[in-house]
């Protein structure tokens, strides 16, 4: 069952037609998700034609379906990677025996708030993300931005069908819920910080999908390893569109560094304010940028030590990155782990037992990822003969989770006394100053084939279209 039945209201391969019960819940959500996507969803853009991808099977080749589409009519649906009858749960103290089909009472209430807690992010950042359009910087970005927008409005769908699936009245509840919080509300916010945080311009959108939308990438992975058959087999398929979001950032921070280091050369300047004048984002400006998305983003995998993490792990709901492919035992109880704690005011690492380091594990996983993506960064530089390289943050920097909250260290890993963090913060983390000249390059342009001053046009267009391609029609 791999095709997607689009002739039901709610385009599925789940069968949905097979469970009155299920599909009337779901129809009865579906009316409130469109209302918050028309409040909380992409701005002033609702009646545009944008040429979007749509999943029309789960199968590799079911990808390449593009067409024109308003947004508010994009076929959200449910989509579950093909089942394996005999999978197996791969870790844990259950390893061996057959996966779950259904919640496993014992930890229904873990899993639930497993699936809440990643459902919450997907309508978060289309919230953060609701005013990009009005400053696009071509129809080529306009149009990955609903790209993303869409597909985390389907990602929040994915998990409201486990939810309403497998979790009852209290799943229907937690299904409301997520439609009730918003970014950076007050009265309730989205659950976890980085989703409270304002993505306020494109330099910031991009270093976004690159850095937290690979929170995603990871979150989503340990996930898909998961003892519960339906999460692992929804999280799957969600991996791959997550993919699409990631090259967005990629490519859209190189384009922006290729696009400085061209002026740079023309110039023959490497002084911010001469650069700013030109129009374009000196490269202190966008290391600031990196350092405060990099050190927010890390904060997601939660606290160094975590007993949630072990129980999580042990009882088989969420797997290591890449779980199935490491030679260990996949019981760790009698593994270590390194992590970092501050003594006599230095950093020093100290051997914890695994279980209980599970965050720590995955975020260094993550943070193996990221690098290689601001190495490929550093070599537009290189190519263009520019001397200065980004680098990522010590781990340690700015954050707020975990036994490094609270004490102050320098992006070499340095440990700082206040006076000293405050003397250079400016120099490390995005001021008002760099955010306002970032927002006053800001300026929609939509005309086909024309790019902002400030970043370079993509090499290739979306789907073998030519860059000049009319990607978004605004009627
Ligand atoms: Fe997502
Ligand atoms: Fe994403």
């Amino acid at each position: 069952m791999s095709g997607i039945n689009y002739s039901e209201k709610i385009p599925n391969n789940v069968n949905l037609s097979g469970d009155r019960t299920l599909q009337r819940a779901l129809e009865h959500w579906q009316p409130n998700y469109l209302q918050w996507w028309q409040e909380m969803g992409p701005e002033g853009a609702q009646s545009f034609d944008v040429y979007l991808r749509t999943a029309v099977s789960v199968q590799p080749d079911g990808w390449a379906h593009f067409d024109y589409v308003k947004m508010p009519e994009y076929r959200w649906g449910i989509f579950l990677a093909p089942q394996d009858g005999q999978r197996k749960i791969h870790f844990g103290e259950q390893l061996g025996r057959d996966a779950w089909q259904e919640a496993p009472g014992e930890h229904r209430a873990n899993l639930r708030r497993i699936i809440v807690t990643q459902g919450d992010t997907e309508p978060a950042s289309v919230e953060q993300q609701r005013h990009l359009g009005l400053t696009a910087p071509s129809l080529y970005d306009l149009r990955n931005l609903f790209q993303v927008n869409v597909e985390e409005g389907r990602h929040l769908w994915a998990m409201v069908y486990l939810l309403h699936r497998y979790f009852g009245r209290d799943g229907r509840e937690e299904a409301d819920a997520l439609l009730q919080r918003n970014s950076g509300d007050q009265d309730s916010p989205r659950i976890l910080g980085a989703f409270n945080e304002k993505t306020p311009d494109w330099l910031a959108f991009y270093m976004f999908t690159y850095f937290t939308d690979r929170d995603g990438k990871f979150q989503l992975s340990a996930l898909s390893e998961s003892g519960f058959d339906p999460l692992a087999r929804t999280t799957k398929f969600m991996l791959t569109e997550e993919a699409h979001h990631m090259f967005v950032g990629e490519s859209g921070v190189s384009r922006v560094l290729q696009r400085t280091c061209q002026v740079m050369n023309e110039l023959k300047t490497e002084d911010p304010a001469v650069l700013r004048a030109a129009g374009v984002i000196d490269l202190p400006t966008i290391q600031r940028y990196l350092n405060f998305h990099y050190s927010v983003t890390i904060d997601l995998f939660g606290a160094d030590q975590s007993s949630n993490a072990a129980i999580f792990y042990s009882s088989g709901l969420k797997g290591r990155y890449e779980e199935g492919k490491r030679s260990d035992d996949h019981q760790l109880k009698n593994d270590t782990y390194r992590v970092l704690e501050v003594a006599d005011g230095k950093l020093r690492e100290i051997e914890v037992p695994m279980l209980n380091a599970l965050n720590e594990v995955l975020r260094d996983d993550f943070i193996r990822d990221s690098m290689a993506g601001v190495g490929r960064w550093n070599r537009v530089m290189e190519k263009s003969g520019v001397a200065f390289r980004l680098q990522v943050p010590h781990k340690a920097f700015n954050r707020k989770i975990g036994a490094l909250a609270g004490i102050r260290v320098a992006p070499d890993g340095t440990v700082l006394s206040e006076d000293q963090w405050r003397a250079n913060q400016d120099s490390w983390l995005p001021t008002e100053g760099d955010r306002a000249f970032v927002a006053s390059l800001m300026g929609r342009v939509a005309e086909p084939g024309k790019f902002a001053n400030w970043i370079a046009p993509p090499p290739i267009g979306i789907n073998r279209q030519p860059i000049d391609f009319e990607y978004v029609r605004f009627n």
